[in-house]
């Protein structure tokens, strides 16, 4: 792994999954340091928390770098601009979409030539069920968690879980769409989407993913218009 420049080329009926522990990036963070822009120097500079400021280096640093190797521009001057509710998306680079995600030492990015939303979890995570269910998802939503058995309430909890945010991300609403959008808690769904804003006219736009990720980790991808392969791509390759 050199994290040297590179090509990296979508092709029309993929779409790219990248999964990085950041323990691997550890001897490039003078590298990753690089490829930031200024206001990103500074804001690392103002992390009072030291794994958030790790985070943000690696996850935006390596962001630079794959986002440089598909549009061809330098890391430090590719132009990531934010969306109203903090989507992240690249200026000047027409049909390549892409999200990200990271939890509990892991990186995930996807890029693809239509929309996409991405979410990990690390399952480790210590947290009530219950509580969070009634707090963030539907009746509906609860209703279809509630079927599982208590040895599977955790997985399928994720499960939906992290399907909700990377459609929340794909629209790239994010935590203020919460209450508009509802999702099935089953696995292996396609088509996921139960609801939108009372309505199921959209369920055929949107595809989902249960991603295979490392153990523990649960991960849920979307991608708009179009069902796509997911291609698993590795730093080993370039
Ligand atoms: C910010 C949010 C989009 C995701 O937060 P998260 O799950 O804690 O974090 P993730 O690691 O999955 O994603 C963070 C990345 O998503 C991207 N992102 C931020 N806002 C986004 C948006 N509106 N849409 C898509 N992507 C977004 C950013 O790249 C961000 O990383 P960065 O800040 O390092 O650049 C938002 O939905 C949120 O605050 N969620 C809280 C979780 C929650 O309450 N979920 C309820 C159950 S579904």
């Amino acid at each position: 792994m050199k994290l040297s420049p590179c090509k990296l080329a979508l092709d029309k009926d993929c779409a790219d999954l990248w999964v990085i522990n950041t323990h691997e990036l550890v001897p490039y963070q003078g590298r990753l340091h690089s490829f930031l822009d200024g206001e990103e120097r500074q804001k690392l500079q103002r992390f009072t928390n030291l794994e958030a400021k790790a985070t943000f280096l690696y996850s935006r640093g390596l962001l630079r770098f794959l986002t440089s190797c598909y549009t061809g521009s330098e890391p430090q001057k590719v132009r990531i601009s934010t969306g109203n509710h903090g989507k992240p998306y690249i200026e000047e680079a027409e049909n390549f979409f892409f999200n990200l995600s990271h939890s509990g030492g892991l990186l995930a990015y996807l890029f693809a030539g239509y929309p996409v939303g991405l979410d990990i979890e690390d399952s480790r995570r210590k947290i009530e069920l219950e509580p969070i269910m009634k707090r963030f998802f539907s009746l509906t939503e609860i209703e279809s968690w509630k079927k599982f058995s208590a040895a599977n309430e955790k997985l399928s909890f994720f499960r939906g879980w992290t399907r909700k945010e990377a459609f929340l991300k794909a629209t790239g609403e994010g935590i203020s769409g919460l209450s508009h959008s509802t999702v099935s808690f089953e696995p292996n769904q396609r088509k996921a989407l139960t609801s939108r804003f009372g309505k199921n006219d959209e369920n055929e736009f949107w595809f989902f993913y249960d991603l295979q990720m490392p153990e523990f980790f649960v991960g849920s991808a979307v991608i708009k218009h179009k069902e796509l392969a997911l291609r698993q791509r590795s730093l080993l390759e370039i």
